[in-house]
């Protein structure tokens, strides 16, 4: 099953946090379970899903670092249904730390492991970076979420995630393709944006959901009441899109899931389901 998703790309602020947020709460939503993994320093989700600044302790930092167990540091929300892990400033030196540590790239995958059957679905909001916190993610990912916000710049962030996915899959032989790439902060009546989405769309094809988020001022105030956008305006065109991204969501999760088992077996044992195969690795990033 396809359960573990980080949402990640190196470049900042191109919705990775939001769509965490609003795509967790819209699958709850949809009847699933659901864990959010804060892995940013700035603790972005947790502030936006209600906690406060003073109250991120214990965090995943800790969870990494072995000072406390997974089961411990996960808590509820006003939302039920809805788990989370925050993240704090202690991940900010999480990489010095990590690097001495042993399993230092396994370490969410073991700490996740623990508590994987609890949930339908566990998003990873990650921060905009290609540290050790970044190789975790995708060491413990299924499958993976990039949110692109349409500008030249963001395309070179998932460029550079390209390689980092690339130096996972040779160095420690982890596969987990790509769920989707996002289109974000979409302005659809601008000609710069429209050129980029086509060539996003042609260059990454079918990896591209077909929802694109719309910059839509109710996504941006969501955080600050602590909600998703489906709680403050549900009838704003910012709950349309990311309602239709979590069913798109859904979809994927069932339609690829053989598939995507298949990509882990081929990288990990050579698979000998060659069509099963070809498919699969269209969807590799
Ligand atoms: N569809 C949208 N419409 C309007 N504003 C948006 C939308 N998506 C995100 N934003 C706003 O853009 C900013 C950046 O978004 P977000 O924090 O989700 O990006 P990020 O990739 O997580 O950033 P970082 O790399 O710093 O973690 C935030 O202020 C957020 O509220
Ligand atoms: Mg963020």
């Amino acid at each position: 099953m396809i359960k573990t998703i980080p949402v990640i790309n190196n470049k900042g602020g191109v919705g990775k946090t939001t769509t965490t947020t609003n795509v967790a709460a819209g699958l709850v939503r949809r009847g699933k379970k659901v864990l959010v993994v804060d892995l940013d320093s700035q603790g972005s989700a947790s502030l936006a899903m209600g906690v406060h600044r003073q109250d991120l302790l214990p965090s995943s930092a800790e969870v990494l670092f072995g000072k406390v167990n997974i089961e411990d540091a996960i808590r509820t929300t006003d939302v039920r249904n809805l788990d989370l892990l925050t993240g704090s400033l202690h991940l900010a030196n999480a990489d010095t730390r990590l690097s001495k540590a042993d399993h230092h790239q396994h370490r969410l995958q073991q700490a996740l492991s623990r508590v994987k059957d609890d949930y339908d679905v566990i998003l990873i909001d990650c921060a905009p970076s290609t540290s050790l916190l970044s190789v975790n993610a995708l060491v413990a990912a299924d499958a993976f979420i990039i949110p692109v916000a349409p500008s030249y710049l963001s395309l070179e962030g998932v460029i550079s995630l390209g390689k980092v996915v690339k130096n996972v899959r040779l160095n420690l032989g982890e596969a987990a393709p790509v769920l989707g790439v996002l289109l974000t902060m979409v302005r659809r009546n601008d000609k710069q944006t429209r050129s980029i989405i086509r060539e996003v769309r042609s260059h990454y094809g079918g990896k591209v959901f077909d929802t694109e988020i719309r910059d839509h001022p109710a996504i941006e105030d969501a955080p600050v009441s602590g909600s998703s956008v489906f709680e403050v305006a549900p009838n704003s065109a910012g709950a349309e899109d990311y309602g239709a991204l979590v069913d798109e969501v859904l979809e994927r999760l069932k339609r690829y899931g053989t598939i995507f088992r298949a990509v882990r077996n081929a990288t990990n044992a050579r698979s000998s389901h060659t069509d099963e195969l070809t498919a699969a690795e269209r969807l590799a990033l």
